[in-house]
């Protein structure tokens, strides 16, 4: 495990959602109100990009079938619209250094 960083705090949008990549690694930053948070990208239903989802009332919500998920465990909050089977997301441990968003992959 090694901190590594992910990007400047201020370049972290609107929507509060930020995908970083670096070789094989894909990771989401969520940035809720003031809390930061870090998960895996993909949605463990059928794998869509979560940075193209939504916050909403600090539940994240997938863009495809609308399974929504915890940011700080991971924990599935809903199940997909079609039913199917969806697990918890991967989380990291995220910290801010000096303007810098740190996680620990
Ligand atoms: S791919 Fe995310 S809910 Fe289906």
């Amino acid at each position: 495990m090694v901190w590594q960083s992910v990007a400047k705090l201020s370049e972290i949008p609107a929507s509060g959602l930020f995908k970083y990549e670096t070789g094989s690694t894909e990771i989401l930053i969520i940035k809720s109100g003031e809390k930061l948070f870090a998960t895996s990208l993909r949605c463990t239903h059928e794998n869509d990009d979560l940075s193209n989802g939504t916050l909403e009332d600090g539940k994240l919500v997938c863009s495809f079938h609308y399974a929504s998920f915890n940011p700080s465990t991971g924990d599935v909050l809903s199940a997909p619209d079609d039913g199917g089977d969806v697990k918890p997301l991967k989380t990291y441990s995220i910290k801010v250094d000096n303007g810098e968003v740190m996680v620990d992959i």
